[in-house]
């Protein structure tokens, strides 16, 4: 049977304090709203609906080039008012699988356990035992166990309140009942809602059958309310996603402390060691090692390779064998070749470095084409900004730099160039020979050392 995905995220999330929409609070990087759209398209649904409500121009913002469709629901009357609001874009016969933005860890394992439990059934609740019920609605069942109604907190009786099975607010409802169930909704209760939860006291009284199937990973339902709560979830990921990668052989020096804000590609016998930051599309080759306080942004990084302690890397690519840090700062458009190595305090951008080629201290390369085997000197600088415009500097194969030299761009070192430590150079050099600029050295006889003043 084909599948509409119904998103509630039209609820205002005051308790965030925030002025942004509750379901565009990122959690490891991305919309909340967004973990949903990503983890319940694995389920390959026939249509996404997205129900949007308070500030919902932000939220659609978000959804924009996306393929969902958008429903507004002007008032939040309730959950089940705002499934009646998709009645009209829904494609008619399709099981129904209602998820809230604002509940992103849920997992496509889970759902897909969710669609197969309840083929046979009008609906059916993905149920949790949280360790404090508090604020849910809960599951009442016939003593046979067959699940008779969803009562929500505010409607409860003292004996439903100790009921610890408690409504997730996900459910699946069979596609055909979907029409004939939110039409009987009212708002007759002690919130005047009109409740979602309430198909369920419906399609029992109509003799349709209805079930519950317990989600035995209750952080997977946890819902987000409030900052502590966006945090506790942002850490549950965390974990997750540290397990995952130990799971397939990483070794981490402490899985309470890395962060993962996307996808971590990785190869065989990597070890990250701790505080690491991983944002975006990152991929590590096998036998990579991570030094501590790294931070790594849409990045690939080759085999064999070493990334020292305190680097920053972003949008960069790196060959085989190559060694960075520490404390290296790798700006966007950074490609290095196999072996290249980069050291402590230096900083690298949008520039080519070539196979065995090495800045090892205090350097600045910019906007450059560096060739192989090149050694660019400590404290070496590419000056490429005239304070208008920026320039290339090219560096050929076999080039050395010595020490504390300025590269006026745009300049070209030809092949094999040397060019003599403290230079300050404007124009292109020759091939194989030695290039420097350096005022002579004097010394003066007989000068006389400052002597400090008296004071009065
Ligand atoms: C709901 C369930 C409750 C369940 C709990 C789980 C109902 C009546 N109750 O309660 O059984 O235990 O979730 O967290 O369904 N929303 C809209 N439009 C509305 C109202 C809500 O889009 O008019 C969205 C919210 O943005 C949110 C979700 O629906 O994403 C749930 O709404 P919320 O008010 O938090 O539901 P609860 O009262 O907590
Ligand atoms: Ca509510």
């Amino acid at each position: 049977m084909a599948l509409s995905i119904i998103i509630l995220a039209a609820g205002q999330g005051t308790r965030m304090i925030s002025s942004r929409p509750k379901v565009l609070h990122h959690l490891a990087g991305k919309p909340m709203l967004q973990h949903v759209i990503d983890n319940s398209c694995a389920l390959k649904p026939d249509q996404t609906i997205v129900v949007i409500g308070h500030h919902g121009e932000r939220v659609r913002g978000l959804l924009d080039g996306q393929t969902v469709d958008v429903v507004e629901q002007g008032q939040q009357l309730g959950t089940g008012h705002a499934v009646a609001q998709c009645l009209n874009v829904l494609n008619k016969d399709n099981d129904v699988l209602v998820l809230y933005g604002d509940v992103p860890l849920i997992s496509t394992d889970t759902l897909s356990g969710l669609l197969l439990d309840s083929r046979d059934n009008a609906v059916n609740i993905l149920s949790f035992v949280p360790e404090d019920s508090t604020g849910y609605g809960r599951i009442v069942r016939r003593p046979d166990q067959s699940v008779t109604a969803i009562v929500e907190e505010n409607d409860a009786t003292d004996e439903q309140k100790i009921i610890m099975e408690s409504n997730s607010g996900i459910m699946r409802i069979a596609g055909g009942q979907v029409k004939n169930l939110v039409d009987r909704l009212d708002n007759q209760n002690a919130q005047s809602e009109y409740y979602l939860t309430d198909v369920v006291k419906h399609a029992v009284a109509a003799g349709l059958k209805v079930s519950a199937t317990v989600c035995d990973v209750a952080n997977e339902v946890l819902g987000v309310n409030s900052q502590v709560q966006l945090a506790q979830v942002e850490q549950l990921y965390r974990r997750s996603q540290a397990k995952r990668l130990m799971a397939a052989g990483v070794k981490l020096y402490d899985p309470q402390r890395i962060d993962i804000r996307g996808n971590l590609k990785v190869g065989t016998d990597v070890e990250i060691d701790i505080n690491c930051v991983f944002i975006g599309e990152v991929s590590l080759g096998n036998n990579v090692q991570i030094g501590a306080n790294c931070v790594i942004e849409n990045s690939s990084i080759g085999d064999n390779s070493i990334i020292l302690p305190m680097t920053s890397i972003d949008s960069s690519i790196f060959g085989k064998e190559v060694s960075i840090g520490p404390f290296a700062r790798i700006r966007p458009g950074t490609e290095c070749a196999d072996r290249v190595k980069i050291g402590n305090f230096v900083e690298a951008k949008k520039s080519r470095i070539g196979p065995g080629s090495k800045v090892s201290h205090l350097s600045y390369v910019g906007d450059t084409e560096m060739g192989g085997s090149v050694n660019i000197g400590a404290g070496t600088i590419t000056c490429n900004y005239d304070g208008a415009n920026k320039y290339k500097t090219v560096i050929e194969d076999n080039v050395f730099v010595g020490s504390d030299t300025q590269l006026i761009a745009p300049v070209r070192l030809a092949r094999g160039t040397t060019v003599g430590a403290g230079s300050t150079i404007t124009r292109d050099t020759p091939t194989d020979q030695l290039t420097l600029s350096r005022s002579k050295q004097t010394s003066i006889k007989g000068w006389a050392k400052p002597v400090k003043k008296q004071q009065d």
